[in-house]
């Protein structure tokens, strides 16, 4: 039996590959709600949150006290479950346009990561395949449904962490930016899924963490779940990258993604362009890490991708006792990148390592 990072005791421990509730989203125990780990309070507090209602699904995703796209997308499929647990439509077609409507609302609350539509359409598909059934019928199989999204997302990060340690040898830096972790997705994660599995292992890698600014993802998240792990992490600013490849401290770059086109441009939070640009010039094998459920066939290239802007406050005062940037001044803050293909060695897949060309080989493992 594998052994997990398990959230609630924030340690590595030997759990039961089926204990959902040690992730960062899960039914609360009575199967009433959905239960989150609030990412906005991390590192300083650990809370937990229980939705029920609509609105405070889309308010949990929006100011991402839920947050990762892996992680999105096993909220939604919990939260459509809950909204259909607690829906009062006795009659079918009208439970189902209720339902629909409160899935389109959660999609709207964030456009990058593709998780969180493709969840809440496989949870609508689910339902809508039942539409000759009583509501109380196709609540029961939108349970299962969530469940099994939440139990493929724990095996496929395991074996994007078996992947990803394959290609780094014990004491290797690896960069990572933003946080692609147990917080982020189940049990291992995906971009630092390696790094724990190794860890594990006995198999010891060193890990320079981006803070990610604005929004601080790599000194709140990644740096807490690797420094809790007793992994060796090093946080940096983000335009520290360059100084430590030069130094020859990073072997490899890993990273996440929220939405892989066909070609394999991918979005990834802001600042993963940049440092996938310093691989390059150092000549640093740079890797994005994801389930086949970020791949997203319909969107041909990084230019189909949407992306998400933010309130400008978050980069003028959100995190400082004082204003750091004068009142007004026009702000800029889109919440992704797009990486070019051209700057990616690989993407480490739950389907195994794909490399170029990646409009070939992507279609290929999304056939299989
Ligand atoms: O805005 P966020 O924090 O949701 O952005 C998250 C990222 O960009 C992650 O790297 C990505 O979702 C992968 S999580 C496994």
């Amino acid at each position: 039996m594998y052994k997990y990072y398990n959230l609630k005791e924030a340690v590595l421990t030997v759990i039961d590959n089926n204990d959902l509730q040690a992730c960062s989203v899960h039914l609360t125990e009575d199967e009433q709600a959905v239960e989150i780990l609030d990412q906005t309070r991390l590192p300083g507090a650990v809370e937990y949150l229980q939705l029920k209602q609509a609105e405070d699904m889309y308010d949990a995703i929006k100011r991402l006290a839920v947050r990762g796209a892996p992680a999105i997308g096993i909220f939604a499929g919990y939260s459509m479950y809950v909204l259909a647990l607690h829906s009062d439509i006795a009659e079918t077609w009208l439970f189902l346009d209720k339902l629909h409507a409160e899935g389109e609302y959660l999609i709207s609350s964030r456009p990058t990561a593709v998780n969180l539509a493709w969840a809440v359409r496989r949870m609508l598909a689910t339902a809508d395949g039942l539409r000759d059934k009583k509501p109380a019928q196709i609540v029961e199989a939108l349970k299962k449904e969530a469940i099994a999204i939440h139990q493929e997302d724990i095996e496929m990060c395991t074996r994007i962490s078996e992947y990803g340690l394959s290609l780094v040898k014990p004491g290797d830096g690896i960069l990572t930016h933003c946080n692609a972790g147990p917080l982020a997705t189940s049990k291992y994660g995906t971009s630092i899924g390696p790094v724990l599995l190794g860890k594990e292992r006995g198999i010891e890698l060193k890990v320079f963490a981006d803070e990610t600014r604005p929004l601080l993802q790599g000194a709140r998240l990644t740096s807490y779940e690797l420094f809790k792990a007793g992994v060796d992490v090093t946080l940096i600013c983000d335009n520290m990258a360059s100084i430590v490849m030069k130094n020859g401290w990073v072997q490899a770059c890993f990273v996440g993604c929220d939405r892989i086109a066909a070609n394999g441009d991918f979005a990834n939070k802001i600042g993963t362009s940049g440092v996938a640009i310093l691989a390059k010039h150092y000549g640093i094998p740079f890797y994005t890490l994801g389930p086949r459920s970020t791949i997203d066939l319909n969107c041909p290239t990084g230019a189909d991708i949407p992306i998400e802007l933010r309130d400008p406050d978050e980069i003028r005062t959100m995190w400082y006792e004082q204003p750091m940037a004068p009142e007004g001044v026009k702000c800029y803050n889109p919440s992704f990148d797009v990486t070019d293909h051209s700057l990616l060695t690989a993407i480490v897949t739950d389907k195994g390592i794909v490399y170029p060309p990646f409009d070939e080989n992507l279609k290929k493992i999304m056939e299989d």
